[in-house]
């Protein structure tokens, strides 16, 4: 594939959003890229390349090394996001929304200006993530074209889009909020307030965050493409109002292409083993339990689940991540719960998922509902018990359970003890017929759409054409 005006190949600088959520679909929509023909540079911060080398020391100073030798021209850079390598991001979270807010792109700026300088052959394009709240800045001064990368469903994107019209219904950022069902944004039948994202159900809206969602979504105004991890067949009317919009294309499901094994190293915590332990135990007994790699669980809660999981009587493997209540706090379960399992259960701080999720043993998954989560259940056909924590979780919820139809739901408004949360776990784990017919019917789609001639295929193939055409134009005008 060549560029017309230079007879290059496009040149594109990628930059992840530097949380473990975004920069796994990342590294793999890189690759994907690559492996079409792209020359990608892909751009950690030197906290995220910080983590994941020493989460995994064989990765080395390049996580793309072994991938380069299968071929495709990958290259890889890091950048400061504005704060010491081993500043606490997690207990000081505000702090580091701060950080990419106003210090990063000064940084990202001097990076992009060496590499338009030395880069052969030019760079052409930039594809950040939709959050950060500078691409289009840059992209224009450095005249580059702007694909702006949404890692989350394309409802979520909607509802962020379509802010003002929650704000001149009521239903956002007003003292008396409305409280009734939301059925007028375009492309979204309807759905209730609590489905909204954490963020947008907040009464106070001048946080750091959302300062950075606000300004991230007027910079996206300058995007000349959006590509979605999202599945045109799940999303239909939402997709097709927003590609009245802008160029619009549902691409994923953006997985490694392997699925459980990945040429490059993502993991920001090291993998514990868990296949061993899960070959001793039964078909689909096995109950696995994650929330994800950045939301916060009270203390109380956690107690209460695993006093939960314990009377429910079901096998699990339960990833307690270090900072899932603080990283002051590093071993939160409720004293002698790890006696009392026993082998009914294992406990680790992080694990391959795609790799847990796949095995037989495994049966049922509480999910705090993150879209990468919700899309690897749904591929290895395990029902959901749904608790979602924050930001997009709550809109996940939604689609998984009441769209969907592949979980059931955990949260009460009441908050949560330990007998509820035994009679769910055995209520997903027993039969369940539902959600496991209709899983089968959800993987079906996401298994067409990433096949040959299935949509997600066809939307890259002509997210690609459009991106190259528009390229062209744009080398051809300077
Ligand atoms: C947040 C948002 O909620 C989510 O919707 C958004 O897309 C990214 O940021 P996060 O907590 O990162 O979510 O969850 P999720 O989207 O599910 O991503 C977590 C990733 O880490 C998944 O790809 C999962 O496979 C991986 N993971 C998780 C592991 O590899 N090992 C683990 O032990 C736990």
């Amino acid at each position: 594939m060549l560029a017309h005006g230079t007879g290059q190949k496009p040149h594109a600088i990628f930059i992840p959003y530097p949380l473990q959520g975004h920069v796994i679909p990342s590294v793999n929509l890189a690759l994907k890229l690559a492996s079409k023909g792209f020359i990608v540079t892909f751009v950690n911060t030197q906290s995220i390349h910080h983590k994941i080398s020493k989460a995994q020391p064989g990765s080395g100073g390049d996580i793309f090394a072994d991938a380069r030798k299968s071929g495709i021209d990958i290259r890889y850079e890091t950048v400061c996001d504005g704060l010491p390598i081993d500043f606490d991001r997690s207990l000081n979270h505000d702090q580091f929304m701060a950080s990419l807010l106003h210090v990063f792109s000064a940084h990202v700026e001097e990076l992009i200006r060496r590499i338009v300088q030395q880069a052969s052959p030019p760079l052409t394009c930039l594809i950040a993530d939709t959050f950060f709240v500078w691409p289009s800045i840059l992209a224009k001064k450095f005249g580059l074209v702007y694909v702006s990368f949404w890692t989350e469903a394309a409802l979520v994107y909607a509802l962020y889009y379509h802010v003002d019209l929650l704000r001149l219904n009521g239903h956002f950022g007003c003292i008396d909020k409305r409280e009734d069902t939301i059925d007028y944004i375009p492309g979204v039948s309807s759905l209730e307030p609590t489905d909204l994202m954490s963020y947008l159900q907040d009464t106070d809206t001048s946080t750091v965050v959302h300062q950075l969602i606000f300004k991230a979504f007027q910079d996206d105004k300058g995007a000349d493409f959006v590509i979605c991890n999202t599945i045109q067949e799940l999303e239909p009317e939402t997709i097709s109002a927003l590609q009245l919009e802008k160029p619009f294309f549902a691409i994923g499901p953006i997985f490694s292409s392997g699925f459980t094994k990945s040429m490059v190293a993502t993991s920001l915590w090291a993998e514990s083993d868990c296949a061993q332990w899960l070959d001793t135990k039964p078909h689909e007994s096995v109950l696995y339990v994650s929330f994800g790699s950045y939301a916060h669980i009270g203390k109380q809660e956690i107690e209460e689940i695993a006093h939960g999981i314990l009377l429910s009587g079901v096998y699990f493997v339960w990833v307690v991540r270090p900072d899932i209540v603080s990283s002051e706090d590093t071993d939160p379960l409720p004293e002698g719960f790890r006696e009392e399992m026993g082998n009914r259960g294992l406990i680790v701080p992080w694990c391959n998922q795609n790799s847990v999720l796949k095995h037989p043993a495994i049966g049922g998954f509480l999910t705090h509902c993150g879209w990468n989560s919700t899309l690897e259940s749904i591929w290895c056909e395990v029902p959901m018990l749904c608790f979602p924590l924050l930001t997009d979780q709550f809109t996940n919820r939604k689609l998984a359970v009441d769209d969907w139809r592949v979980g059931l739901n955990f949260k009460s408004k009441l908050g949560i003890n330990q007998k509820e949360v035994a009679d769910k776990i055995k209520t997903l784990m027993n039969g369940n017929a539902e959600c496991r017919k209709e899983i089968k019917n959800v993987k079906k789609a996401l298994e067409n759409a990433s096949g040959p001639d299935g949509s997600s295929e066809k939307n890259f193939d002509q997210f690609i054409k459009d991106l190259t055409l528009r390229i062209q134009k744009k080398e051809l005008s300077t």
